[in-house]
């Protein structure tokens, strides 16, 4: 498996050579006025039937009827917004906060267990976060959030297991955190409920879309939090960021742009599968590559980053996280450590299915009675 990653990453590099060949000689092909216009949707799904049944195997007519059924939703009480009373309705609906019961009420670990104790980073989770979901094979919908008395908006609802990369990070009272990536924002509001973050620095290269970002936390998040030079939202190109801000931040959040095979499977506007995206959806292995590596050089030494995406592809997940983690070493001398999740995996069970074979990190796994995912998810640790 070793060799097959090494072999993924050097293949993603050669691809990414193309882009150094002068425009005066690429040829460009030119599709006959015959041919047949797929939707998009169609492509994607193509796509994902050769790829991801090589991958997954006998999983993948599971994961492929989950993936073009309904998703499940979270809703991430704002805790800026409201008191007690929102998880008491959403308790009332037969809801249950799945973070708190995974944390507080989890099963013992047997005596005799063999299981090594996990290292504390890869343990701990970032606090104070609620996020409720209806019970495994539950389908209801939760009613849409609504305005409280302080004008601010009761509860965010996102696919839950968006919240799983954000716990992983592991914020602790006083952090400095980056949030790469970060529009329309669900994860930087989820990183602002943990009530840890120093300053929050949450940066998006579009600026249609920091601007949903900035209506998230307007709509969520009180003017004191976001004026006191505490949240700043930029619209930079996130690849830079190694020299605009290096070793700066505890915590940095590296949510890329992806397949969001979900998505690409259901909605034509802005899918990634449209033949004019045929270049860039090939480049995405590299520009996911560039944006992890600037990642790991805003990080302090002993910081911790999490790696993120909501697609089932391993050429998108480990192998972007096997060359981000070569290409710091090769040409900074920076050594960055996979953290082991799987005690924090152990946590979540009863939520979601988890891909049991993932070489690093951990996949979240559509399947009809926790329709949630697909999300990968890897933590490291910058350790020089
Ligand atoms: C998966 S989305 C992020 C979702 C977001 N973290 C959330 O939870 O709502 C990926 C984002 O990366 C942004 N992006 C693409 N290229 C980028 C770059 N070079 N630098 C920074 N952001 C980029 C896209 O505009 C897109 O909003």
């Amino acid at each position: 498996m070793a060799a097959l990653v090494v072999r993924g990453v050097r293949d993603m590099l050669k691809r990414a050579d193309f882009a150094t060949v002068p425009r005066r000689q690429r040829h460009k092909k030119k599709w006959a006025s015959t041919e047949p216009k797929f939707p998009a949707t169609r492509l994607a799904l193509q796509n994902f039937d050769m790829t991801y049944s090589v991958q997954f195997g006998d999983l993948w007519p599971s994961i492929r009827v989950s993936l073009l059924s309904e998703q499940k939703y979270g809703a991430l009480v704002n805790n800026f917004a409201s008191g007690d009373h929102v998880s008491a309705e959403l308790k009332q609906l037969k809801a249950r906060d799945f973070v708190n019961e995974a944390i507080f009420h989890r099963e013992p670990e047997p005596e005799n267990s063999q299981t090594v104790a996990p290292s504390p980073a890869s343990w701990a989770c970032s606090p104070n976060l609620r996020c409720f979901t209806f019970t495994r094979g539950d389908v209801s919908r939760f009613p849409p959030a609504r305005r409280g008395s302080l004008g601010l908006m009761d509860y965010y609802l996102m696919d839950a297991a968006s919240l799983l990369p954000v716990l992983a990070l592991g914020l602790q009272p006083g952090d400095t955190v980056l949030d790469l990536c970060a529009a329309p924002g669900g994860k930087t509001l989820a990183l602002l409920q943990t009530g840890c973050c120093r300053n929050l620095a949450a940066n998006d290269l579009s600026t249609s879309r920091t601007s949903r970002l900035q209506r998230v936390l307007d709509n969520y998040v009180p003017q004191d939090v976001r004026d006191k030079n505490r949240v700043r939202v930029t619209s930079w190109d996130g690849r830079k960021w190694g020299e605009l801000e290096g070793d700066t931040y505890d915590r940095v959040l590296v949510d890329v742009p992806c397949t969001t095979d979900r998505h690409s499977l259901h909605e034509e506007e802005n899918n990634i599968f449209q033949r004019s995206r045929k270049k860039e959806r090939q480049m995405l292995p590299m520009l996911q590559v560039q944006l992890l590596a600037a990642g790991l050089l805003a990080t302090k030494p002993g910081g911790h980053v999490v790696y993120s995406t909501c697609s089932l592809s391993h050429l998108q997940n480990e192998y972007v996280v096997q060359g981000a983690i070569e290409l710091l070493d090769n040409q900074y001398s920076i050594k960055v450590q996979v953290e082991d999740l799987t005690h924090f995996r152990k946590l979540f069970m009863n939520t979601f299915s988890f891909f049991p074979s993932c070489q690093v990190g951990e996949l979240v796994i559509p399947n009809l009675m926790a329709n949630f995912g697909p999300m990968y998810f890897c933590k490291m640790c910058r350790m020089t």
